[in-house]
């Protein structure tokens, strides 16, 4: 298998302070490939050493073979990139923004024309093509931005953020753009983020980044499943707990705010043995609930902190919550 990206310690520094350090990646061709992890972990610092917009401090990588210290016009013309924030000409309509930008790759004006149509209708935008960009919504914005990054036919395409602050439903469609062009186009795929539904749901594998380090990195399901089983969690008495230790099936028990996070394999049976056990110790249940591990839960177990606070939305579908008391 071909690797259209290497790095070798690639590191960056700003002032003493490394916001990326000693990071060894191989992605390959084709895929679909996710750089997953907070606020602050050196997401777009990484991005932006591979499209030669910042200079490694140290460290080497190679994009499509080239090298981003010696060869920054041909990494240049061999890749897209859309950037975390906008870069859109407001003023300018969907056709006059992809034309722009085509002219800046040198490409002649016949050829300009078909490609942009190709492109509009990869992202579903030809109806629009002669409006001004500042009637659009931010999900037509964000698939203008990732069809004027395809424009020039680029072997590898950048995207930094590419769902930042969409709602969920608008956010769902971009991934389907984004799968789809990966195919269509034959381009790989490289995105930062730090929703977890997203690296999980659009990656065939994900690097886990923490304070510029990678911390994990493999596909999303064998993250998942590293962690050894599904999780319940459960609020009961304290006294719970040394007869939850006698269940087999369970393999980890932590407690965080009161409430048991427990980690079982074949949790679908593990939930009847702890209201068996519970009632026959006479002790309250106050609510369970069981779920499949999630990208976060493989963040909280190797750092012991979370992303970040977005425990409303796309996890809950993932939850049934059981409520119920037995006495
Ligand atoms: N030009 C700069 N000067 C000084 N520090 C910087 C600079 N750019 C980034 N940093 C620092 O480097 C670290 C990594 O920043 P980076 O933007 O790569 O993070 P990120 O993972 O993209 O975060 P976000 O999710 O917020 O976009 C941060 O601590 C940031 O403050
Ligand atoms: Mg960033």
């Amino acid at each position: 298998m071909t690797n259209v990206i290497e790095t070798n310690k690639l590191t960056r520094k700003f002032n003493g302070f490394t916001a990326v350090d000693s990071i060894n990646l191989q992605i390959r061709k084709g895929e679909l490939f996710g750089l997953l992890g907070p606020n602050g972990a050196g997401k777009t610092t990484t991005l932006s050493m591979l499209s030669t917009i910042r200079r490694p401090t140290s460290g080497t990588a190679r994009v499509n073979g080239f090298d981003v210290n010696t060869q920054q016009d041909e990494v240049r013309n061999s890749i897209g990139i859309v950037f975390q924030d906008p870069s859109l000409d407001d003023e300018l309509t969907a056709y006059e923004n992809l034309d722009f930008h085509a002219m800046l790759y040198g490409m002649p004006a016949g050829q300009r024309m078909e490609r942009i149509k190709e492109v509009l209708e990869l992202v579903e935008l030809s109806e629009k093509r002669n409006e001004q960009v500042k009637r659009f919504s931010g999900g037509m914005k964000r698939r203008l931005e990732i069809a004027r990054g395809l424009i020039h036919h680029p072997k590898v395409l950048f995207l930094d953020e590419p769902t930042l602050g969409l709602d969920p439903q608008t956010r769902r469609n971009i991934w389907d753009h984004i799968r789809e062009m990966n195919k269509s186009e034959d381009v790989t795929v490289v995105i930062t983020t730090h929703y977890m539904e997203e690296a999980d749901s659009l990656c065939d594998r994900v690097a886990v980044i923490d304070q510029g380090k990678i911390i994990a990195l493999d596909s999303p399901d064998k993250l998942k499943h590293s962690l050894g089983g599904d999780i319940i969690s459960l609020e009961a008495d304290a006294g719970l707990l040394p007869h939850l230790k006698k269940i087999k099936n369970i393999k980890k028990i932590k407690r965080m705010n009161g409430e048991m996070s427990i980690s079982a394999q074949d949790a679908e049976h593990v939930i009847p043995a702890i209201f068996e056990i519970a009632q026959k110790n006479k002790i309250e249940i106050h609510s369970i609930s069981l779920r499949h591990p999630t990208l976060e839960d493989v963040f909280l177990q190797i750092t012991g902190k979370s992303i970040r606070d977005e425990k409303a939305g796309a996890m809950d579908m993932f939850r049934t919550r059981i409520r119920s008391r037995n006495r």
